[in-house]
């Protein structure tokens, strides 16, 4: 839609990014219009359906976790046409996030870098929130800096929504990084598979040299051992920048495209076809999410194509797999990758 573009983003881009975030995201609380919104724009088909571990999807699109942090807009959201919203991350208790600022643009890179840390209001607030606003399918992301704190958190999630995403990845959050110390991250999976009843689906730190590759696949390799539903392929990568409070945060956007896409192959290579994978990372167009499909991801989740390409991204990415699936003769979404 141009007048996104060429109307909207330009006005939202005048404000610091945060701001215009929270001004962006209050457009989702009446969510009546944009069912109303979605009866004219929405991309269906038979074609775009699929299931990941066992969860009913309309079509592989999914809003990436951190846009609806305490889940108030899932169904607006879901009214632009994605097949799936993860919401959060959550942790059990509320969290005021780093210290300002820390959000800006990089419009050149269509890019974004964050520091936020997680703010949110906590696990049982966020469950009013759902259950107030019921929107399945949903997949509520959850962390944590204990595994009592992740387990606790699951406890009151799991019974309102499709499925669980462990961020274990955020590279804005002190402390998240024990879970990269694997015995820890096995007691963790471990405690989790004990209380979940719902797919458990791992959100994997990005690995840009060998050491993050090492961890990277020791993650995977664990979560195999103990079991889980499927890999979300990548959260941010980390960087320094001075504009941001903590000085440091993680790049989300078209950046991340190319590492997201050999990271997919990778894992898909390593895992073979059971597993749910879902790629993240620099989704813009349907282009995008075809080469994703190819390399052998199930869905695609994005977040910082949503800032830069407006409401009706989800659309035009399903008619760009419409048109693949016409050109190639292929009856659905799930024989792309195959
Ligand atoms: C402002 C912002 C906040 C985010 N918050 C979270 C979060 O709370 N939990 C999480 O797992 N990922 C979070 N992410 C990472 C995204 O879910 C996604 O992995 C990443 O942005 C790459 O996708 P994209 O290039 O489509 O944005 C956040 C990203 C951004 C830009």
């Amino acid at each position: 839609m141009e007048f996104y573009k060429n109307i909207i983003r330009p006005l939202l881009f005048k404000l610091p990014a945060e701001t215009a975030h929270t001004f962006a995201t209050s457009a989702f609380r009446n969510a009546s219009i944009w069912k109303l919104w979605n009866t004219i724009n929405h991309v269906t088909d038979e074609r775009l359906k699929l299931s990941i571990a066992g969860i009913n999807l309309n079509n592989p699109i999914g809003l990436a976790a951190g846009f609806d942090k305490d889940c108030l807009f899932i169904s607006g959201i879901r009214s632009l046409g994605f097949g799936y919203i993860v919401g959060g991350t959550v942790t059990l208790n509320p969290r005021p996030g780093n210290k300002h600022p820390r959000l800006f643009r990089n419009t050149k890179d269509k890019a974004l870098v964050n520091a936020l840390g997680f703010p949110n209001v906590g696990a049982k607030e966020v469950a009013r929130n759902i259950q107030r606003n019921p929107s399945n399918p949903s997949i509520i992301s959850i962390s944590g800096l204990t595994v009592g704190e992740f387990v606790e958190c699951a406890k009151l999630i799991d019974p309102l929504v499709e499925g669980l995403e462990l961020n274990i990845s955020s590279p804005n959050t002190a402390g998240l990084r024990i879970f990269h110390k694997i015995a820890s991250f096995r007691d963790l999976i471990q405690n989790i598979n004990q209380t979940r009843k719902k797919p458990l689906f791992i959100k994997l730190p990005p690995y840009y040299d060998s050491e993050s590759q090492h961890l990277c696949f020791q993650i995977i390799k664990t979560s195999l051992e103990e079991g889980v539903d499927g890999f979300s392929v990548a959260n941010t990568i980390p960087v320094k920048d001075t504009r941001l409070g903590v000085g440091s945060g993680g790049v989300s956007g078209k950046p991340l495209f190319e590492t997201m896409v050999r990271m997919v192959q990778e894992i898909r290579r390593e895992i073979g076809q059971k597993l749910v994978i879902n790629g993240c990372g620099g989704i813009f167009t349907g282009d995008d999410a075809i080469k994703t499909f190819l390399a052998g991801a199930d869905t695609v989740q994005l977040y910082t194509g949503l800032v830069y390409e407006g409401p009706s991204i989800p659309s035009k990415i399903n008619q760009g797999l419409l048109d693949y699936l016409n050109e190639q003769g292929l009856e659905k979404i799930s024989l792309i990758k195959e």
